[in-house]
């Protein structure tokens, strides 16, 4: 067991039962997101949690393939999509490094307060824009902590020394950005609900 999967399998029930902490910019970023979706679509969604996302989605694409770390978080996505009768989501335990598949499989990637959580974010866009398909969109929510003020990355460095808290990296914005960018993405939406907010982005490949 890897040491982020350890981490979040040990939350994982608590995180389950904690509600979205700003429910109304949850729901517009699934509206934005919903905008972009179309009933033939394959996605594939990395670090999905405990699946209410895909759950959320599953009735507007063909098929949700959902990856997670951690084994407790796709155990409880499991049975989010049971106990709501989905039958295209289908989920594995695999990190995003780990996870395989062709080039241009998905018309769609979402990976959702989840890029601040790697050790190396830029192997994963650049991942996902492989995967993608022409025309093809990256749709991401991300805590972007660079510039904030230092105190906090010390609280963060404790907390994951003790082994209390996950790995996160303190990036800004705009290097969020760049890195899409130089990844190859055209930014198509971006919203901040507040300063402190998460970054939704909804990042298109050229098609
Ligand atoms: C903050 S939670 C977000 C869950 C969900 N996307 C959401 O928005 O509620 C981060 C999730 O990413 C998973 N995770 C962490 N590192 C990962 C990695 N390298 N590959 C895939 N999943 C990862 C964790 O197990 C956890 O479920």
């Amino acid at each position: 067991m890897s040491e982020s999967s350890r981490f979040w399998d040990w939350i994982a029930k608590r995180y389950a039962k904690t509600p979205v902490a700003d429910e109304a910019a949850y729901q517009t970023k699934l509206q934005v997101t919903r905008d972009y979706l179309r009933p033939d679509m394959e996605v594939l969604e990395f670090g999905c949690g405990t699946g209410s996302t895909a759950v959320a989605h599953a009735p507007n694409v063909k098929h949700i393939q959902a990856i997670d770390i951690s084994a407790k978080m796709v155990a409880i996505a499991q049975e989010k999509v049971a106990a709501n009768n989905i039958t295209n989501v289908t989920l594995e335990q695999s990190s995003i490094s780990e996870f395989t598949a062709h080039d241009q499989t998905f018309d769609a990637v979402f990976g959702l307060s989840i890029l601040h959580l790697l050790n190396d974010r830029e192997a994963a866009i650049a991942k996902v824009y492989k995967m993608l398909k022409p025309g093809g969109v990256f749709v991401s929510s991300t805590a972007c902590l660079g510039g904030t003020m230092p105190i906090l990355s010390i609280i963060l460095r404790m907390g994951r020394f003790l082994g209390l808290l996950p790995l996160v990296r303190f990036f800004t914005k705009k290097e969020l950005e760049d890195n899409l960018t130089d990844a190859g993405f055209h930014i198509d939406h971006l919203w901040q609900p507040g300063e402190d907010k998460a970054v939704f982005i909804v990042a298109k490949k050229p098609g």
